[in-house]
């Protein structure tokens, strides 16, 4: 006859919903896309004209902006508790703390990026059909410091996601509790 503890445990946890679903995995593939620009596009100097490789990285990163602001005001109104079944007390402050960061950094170095590219005075486009405004001054010494932290939080942000992703294998190989499962399709709500 099962305990308690383990009907407890077959009862399923509450999910994400498709949209914060598709949101997530659209933002993913995106990334994906947005890091083999990045590093296959040619170095930036002070004369670089952007060709097609930096068009898209800049046209990928718009794009990630503007889904991850989405995909924030839709979390803010759909609020999800973190699982909490069986887990140790620093895990759900550090979950917090890491998604919190994962949409700071998502938000905040696109637009650094835009910045830098303000400052070399180029065009900026979505896909060649949305022209977006300068940010900064062009050569302005803000819009110059801002490419290096760009970079640098590009880099924060692809670690931050190495360490998410190793917690949500844990949670799946490891402590097999339905975590990974909360943001696979079928499951949840
Ligand atoms: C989440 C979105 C983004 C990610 C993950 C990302 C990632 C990166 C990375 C890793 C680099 C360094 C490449 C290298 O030095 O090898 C870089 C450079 C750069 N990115 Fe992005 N980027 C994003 C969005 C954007 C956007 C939206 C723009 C402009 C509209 C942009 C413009 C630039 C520019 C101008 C550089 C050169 C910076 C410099 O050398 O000072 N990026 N990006
Ligand atoms: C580009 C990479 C990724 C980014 C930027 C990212 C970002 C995020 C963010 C911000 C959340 C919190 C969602 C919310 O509460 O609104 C989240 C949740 C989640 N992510 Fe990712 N993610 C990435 C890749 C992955 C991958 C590859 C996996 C699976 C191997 C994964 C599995 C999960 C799971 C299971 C959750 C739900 C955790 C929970 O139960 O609360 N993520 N992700």
């Amino acid at each position: 006859m099962p305990s308690i503890r383990t009907e407890v445990r077959a009862a399923p946890i509450q999910g994400y919903g498709p949209v914060a679903k598709t949101l997530h995995w659209l933002v993913v593939a995106l990334l994906i896309a947005q890091y083999v620009f990045a590093f296959t596009m040619p170095d930036i100097g002070r004369n670089t004209v952007p060709g097609a490789l930096i068009n898209l990285h800049m046209s990928f990163g718009l794009t990630i902006l503007a889904v991850v602001v989405v995909r924030w005001l839709w979390r803010i109104g759909h609020p999800i508790p973190l699982a909490t079944r069986d887990m140790p007390s620093w895990e759900q402050p550090l979950a917090r703390i890491v998604h919190g960061a994962l949409y700071v950094l998502l938000v905040v170095s696109p637009i650094l990026g835009w910045m830098n590219a303000s400052a070399r005075d180029w065009t900026i486009t979505v896909f060649g059909l949305l022209q977006l405004p300068h940010l900064v001054a062009a050569r302005s010494a803000l819009g110059r410091q801002a490419g290096d932290v760009h970079t640098f939080l590009a880099w924060t942000l692809l670690v931050l996601v190495g360490l998410h992703v190793l917690a949500a294998l844990y949670h799946y190989f490891v402590r097999n509790d339905g975590v990974l499962q909360r943001m696979l399709p079928g499951t949840g709500r």
